[in-house]
């Protein structure tokens, strides 16, 4: 007998899942319904995949927010962050309840506008602001948070033509000792570049200074992250008030909360870890006493994202395919993939099959719909022998999603909204070839 050929070793990861003497662990259970209503309806009626949204849900996260930060700190004032869901009706839910817009860029901005916000109740976060879209903020009182001093300058110079002294807030970047140091916007806290742009602004006397900002990350486990930030900056507008002569009128502590998802490297699920809205707040109001304003104080903004929308909404999505993977694992294909959840590369999404299903829990690999490699929303985890046309829902996918979706290789699909009533209503209908197509032109020469 001859020698068999050489293989290249290859280490393959082993799938977890086997029985041990107690058996599988049961499958997650079965969601049936959202909010009363059958999800097998939902899909009949609006197709599948399908986003839904709880507007309860919106609105009892926005309270028990509201209700937790102003239990202790007298003005407070939340901002919708636009980038973590912009669908006109989930804002609306949130400008209904009371809140401000938080945009970052033209686009932000002339949305905010177009859906009915005051220009005076928007807050003009990031990087890059256009110089038409500064010249509208400025005549129209929006809230600019500087992030740099070329965008100080261009300030500097529209408020010199339209002859007034806009408010404006430097945005700064902080170390708070819990997180990794976000410092690539605004100005630094710890070299004293805050202070020194804060001393500009005193002294050119162009504009006037009304605030600080800071955005330390997002999904902080560590609530006391917060208490850190919050004390900075409490400690940056004493000394701003002590030297400049200056009481700010707002502090924003912007977003970051984590919602109650899990991330991928997470052991305890995010159900049994997040911090609740209480705990965020009690660790901002520590580090707010050390506030030594004299008078009013100034209001506390925040600018939370997912944490107050990502439990409201829902992924509905079916089975398209079941096969065997190399390595023996069962693998799904639904019809929605990371082109509608790039969540997943953050999250072990919780997935949930819609239907009973007969059988024994399976470690299953969730796959999308998507001719990549990648497309892969779970790698591995305990499901029931699912079969084509099987509804399955996706948990807390309400931020980050239908903002960041892409239109590759599928359409996007629609969006409803279950209102408080139990009323299905379409907020973004599915998308069409002319929808994307429309947009091109064929060059003559192309054209048959
Ligand atoms: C300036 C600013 N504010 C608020 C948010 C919302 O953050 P989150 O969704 O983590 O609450 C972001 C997100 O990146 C941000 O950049």
């Amino acid at each position: 007998m001859g020698k068999p050929p050489y293989e290249k070793p290859i280490i393959s990861k082993l799938a977890p899942g086997v029985a041990n003497k107690f058996g599988h662990r049961l499958a997650a259970p079965v969601i049936e319904s959202i909010e009363g209503i059958s999800i097998r309806d939902l899909i009949a009626t609006h197709g599948s995949p399908l986003f839904v949204f709880s507007e309860k849900k919106l609105r009892s996260q926005y309270r028990d927010l509201y209700a937790a930060m102003t239990l202790r700190y007298p003005k407070v004032k939340l901002a919708w962050s636009y980038k973590t869901n912009y669908l006109g009706a989930v804002c609306r839910v949130f400008h209904d309840e009371g809140a401000w817009a938080e945009v970052v860029s033209d686009f932000e901005y002339n949305r905010a506008i177009a859906l009915g916000q005051h220009r005076s109740e928007i807050i003009y976060n990031g990087p890059y602001k256009s110089r038409s879209s500064l010249e509208d903020a400025v005549s129209n009182g929006t809230i600019v948070n500087i992030d740099h001093y070329d965008e100080m300058l261009v300030l500097e110079e529209i408020a010199g033509q339209q002859k007034t002294a806009p408010s404006v807030g430097l945005r700064v970047n902080l170390s708070t000792g819990f997180t990794p140091h976000w410092d690539r916007f605004g100005f630094n806290l710890e070299n004293g570049q805050a202070m020194t742009a804060a001393e500009r602004i005193r002294s050119r006397g162009v504009l006037r200074l009304a605030g600080l900002h800071c955005h330390i990350g997002t999904f902080i486990l560590e609530a006391d992250a917060y208490r850190s930030a919050a004390r900075k900056l409490a400690e940056l507008a004493n000394q701003i008030e002590k030297e400049l002569g200056i009481s700010l009128d707002y502090l924003d502590l912007g977003g970051g909360f984590a919602s109650r998802n899990t991330l991928h490297l997470q052991y305890l699920p995010g159900d049994e870890i997040s911090p609740s809205f209480q705990e965020y707040s009690n660790a901002i109001m520590e580090g707010l006493d050390h506030l030594d304003h004299n008078g009013d104080k100034p209001t506390l903004i925040l600018e939370t994202g997912r944490a107050l929308v990502d439990d409201a909404g829902y992924l509905l999505t079916s089975v398209v395919a079941t096969k065997r993977l190399g390595d023996g694992r069962r693998a799904v294909v639904l019809d929605a993939g990371t082109n509608l959840l790039p969540t997943s590369a953050w999250y072990r999404h919780d997935i949930f099959p819609a239907t009973m299903c007969q059988g024994s829990p399976e470690p299953t690999a969730v796959l999308g719909p998507l001719c990549m490699q990648i497309d892969i929303l779970r790698e591995n985890m305990m499901l029931p022998p699912l079969t084509n046309g099987d509804p399955v829902v996706v948990k807390r996918v309400g931020a980050y999603n239908v903002s960041q979706w892409t239109q590759f290789i599928t359409l996007r699909p629609a969006v409803v909204m279950i209102s408080p009533g139990g009323k299905v209503h379409v907020i973004r209908k599915s998308e069409t070839l002319d929808d994307v197509t429309g947009c091109e032109e064929i060059p003559p020469h192309l054209s048959s």
